[in-house]
């Protein structure tokens, strides 16, 4: 009797301890961050296959650049006549380039023009892609036009026939069939009668998309994205949030609607956006990955660099005319509306005309981009932040705190966010490993009662395994505070191989591969592995005070799985102790997950778990997912 009493007040005295050791933390914590850099999305993760489909490319967007661009004339079989570009009697006053045939003799095979997507067109034998075209008749009587798929050589895949016959903009569409595989095929458009024909917006679509959403997305590279787990996205940017100069400054209202009358526009990193991949998308794409929708917005000015000035300290940052705010707030305004409001209010109403009646349950919104703190993005800011929170307060907004870990702009930014007492701040920071290493302490310190951390963009500059390792040290640290640290994402997401603004990236791709890097199996393993609760003095190594090796407790509440994270970044093995007794009742069957240099992709294995002292590999990681009992 005297004993089990013993056992008794030993059992509240361990479970006193064991309810200090833990800490609630962000169930949102790690997240992905998703630009149009690099080709990210036309070319990209936008699976339209036709390159320059409006016209609409300029030597503004790229220098060389014009409406033909990726398009050339196709004359066959002795076919005669001409195309010219023109701008007379557009589709709609967004998208005002289109191309006119002047078709004088048909030849053979008749004339028109060929697309060559972005480097080629890739298509998989048996599978059906969805083609559509704008066309009028402007003289003649009706024209038959063919389109087909071939390869370069002009064999042809899978084709299908329209009869143009109204003199009005119609949109003409069907689906082909390809009989060939071909990484590098064309679309040709040929008009087999004489007379003069206009055409625009041509789209080629793989039947197969993202959840087989129309106007979707690619579903491999999708895939690689879903396969993060994300717990929330961030979009469109970066950089292109805040653009190139006021005119720059992306607008969401300009990328929702009609596919033929969003408003094309110059991409800040050199190349187009045809806004295809608009705010629906974005929207309804992050709940088709489970992803919590992260819209950053400008805060009314335009990106420090505009107009070229990639220079520390210089700004080509402008604002937007004050005149002209109460606008632009509305804009801000009416997106909250757009992405929550009821299917009656007015934006609501467009969100369900696009197919969703149901709100998208937007929680967060960033307003600006690591800009440069002037006195015109503090009024700015102020202004903006003011009217979401008056009107939104369920809203949760998030502030930026500049491009560094440090610095001016960092200072003042947090300064701002304290005096408005915004609940979120956005830090962007890109290091060499051994800051990141060196810097594991940097949240411990953060005062609790001030703004949460929102890491927006950080990375190691590099993608080798010293880069990935050095990055989940840090993530250790991000769990451990993660009662600061509300959300991170790795940036940037996507690069196109060939097409790269900017390295390095989390996933490569080309038309017809993924690759992910081995700082991707990181993110991975952090955020398949998250929890909502911390515990704290779990993990112990005999190498005291070494910044290379770094550990992490978490649990997740819904489960009640404790998982925990060993790093070692070091280049020898470390010896560790896991205290197994201080996590509760336990299955002794485990799931271990080995990430090492060697095979640089997680290995992961079902074992007993049962001894508190294991060898970290140099240059590893473990994740120990424990069950409960
Ligand atoms: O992530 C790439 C770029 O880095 C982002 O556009 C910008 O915000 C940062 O400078």
């Amino acid at each position: 009797m005297q004993r089990s009493l013993f056992t008794i007040i030993i059992a509240l005295y361990s479970t006193a301890t064991f309810a200090q050791r833990q800490k609630a933390i962000s169930p949102d914590l790690f997240g992905i961050f998703f630009e149009d850099i690099s080709y990210s999305a036309d070319g990209g993760l936008y699976a339209e296959l036709i390159q320059n489909r409006s016209f609409e490319y300029t030597g503004s967007d790229h220098k060389g650049w014009h409406p033909m661009t990726a398009w050339e004339y196709t004359p066959r079989g002795y076919a005669y006549g001409k195309l010219s570009v023109e701008t007379k009697s557009p589709l709609n006053e967004n998208n005002t380039h289109y191309v006119v045939l002047d078709i004088q003799d048909v030849g053979q095979e008749g004339l028109g023009l060929t697309n060559y997507g972005f480097n080629g067109i890739p298509v998989k034998e048996g599978e059906q892609y969805d083609v559509s075209l704008f066309a009028a008749l402007l003289a003649g009587n009706a024209i038959p036009v063919t389109v087909s798929i071939r390869n370069r050589k002009g064999d042809i895949y899978g084709e299908t026939t329209f009869d143009v016959t109204n003199k009005n903009w119609q949109q003409y569409a069907a689906g082909i069939t390809v009989n060939k595989s071909d990484d590098s095929a064309c679309l040709v458009i040929i008009a087999k009668g004489t007379g003069k024909l206009a055409i625009d917006q041509v789209s080629l679509f793989p039947k197969k998309t993202f959840k087989d959403r129309t106007n979707g997305m690619r579903p491999d590279l999708s895939q690689a994205i879903a396969d993060l787990h994300p717990k929330f996205m961030r979009f469109p940017g970066g950089c292109l949030v805040h653009g190139d100069g006021i005119a720059n400054i992306y607008n969401w209202k300009n990328t929702i609607g009609p596919l033929e009358a969003r408003v094309d526009q110059r991409n800040i990193w050199n190349y187009h956006q045809s806004a295809g991949l608009g705010y629906f998308e974005y929207f309804q794409f992050c709940e088709d990955i489970g992803a919590k929708p992260v819209p950053i917005l400008a805060a009314g000015v335009s990106c420090q660099n505009s107009g070229g000035t990639w220079v520390i300290g210089s700004t080509g940052q402008k604002g937007i005319p004050m005149a002209d705010m109460q606008a632009y707030i509305q804009d801000v305004l009416d997106l909250v509306e757009y992405a929550n409001g009821p299917a009656t209010s007015v934006w609501g109403a467009k969100r369900a005309a696009a197919g969703h009646p149901e709100p998208f349950h937007l929680q967060y919104l960033g307003i600006g981009n690591e800009d440069k703190m002037t006195p015109d993005f503090e009024a700015r800011f102020t202004m903006i932040y003011n009217a979401v929170k008056a009107k939104h307060p369920e809203i949760t907004v998030i502030g930026t705190a500049g491009p560094s870990s440090e610095g001016e702009d960092y200072e003042k930014g947090w300064a701002i966010v304290n005096k408005l007492k915004v609940p979120v701040v956005d830090e962007h920071y890109y290091n060499e490993p051994e800051w990141f290493l060196k810097n594991n302490q940097r949240y411990d310190k953060y005062d609790r009662k001030k703004a949460k951390v929102y890491i927006g963009e950080y990375a190691s500059r590099g993608n080798k395994f010293i880069n990935a390792i050095s990055e989940a040290t840090y993530m250790t640290s991000l769990e451990r505070n993660g009662d600061v640290v509300h959300m991170a994402s790795y940036a940037p997401l996507l690069a196109k191989k060939g097409n790269t603004n900017w390295n390095p990236d989390l996933i490569y791709f080309d038309n017809t591969g993924v690759y992910p890097t081995v700082n991707y199996y990181v993110q991975q393993l952090f955020s398949s592995n998250s929890g909502d609760v911390y515990i704290s003095d779990v993990v112990t190594f005999d190498r005291k005070k070494d910044s290379t090796l770094a550990a992490s407790v978490v649990k997740d509440s819904k489960t009640g799985d404790v998982i925990v994270k060993l790093v070692n970044a070091g280049a020898t093995d470390a010896k560790v102790n896991v205290n197994l007794k201080a996590l509760g009742a336990l299955q002794p069957k485990a799931q271990v997950i080995l990430l090492k240099e060697e095979g640089g992709v997680p290995v992961s294995v079902e074992t007993e778990f049962t001894k508190s002292s294991l060898t970290l590999d140099a240059l590893s990681m473990q994740v120990i997912r424990l069950h409960k009992k």
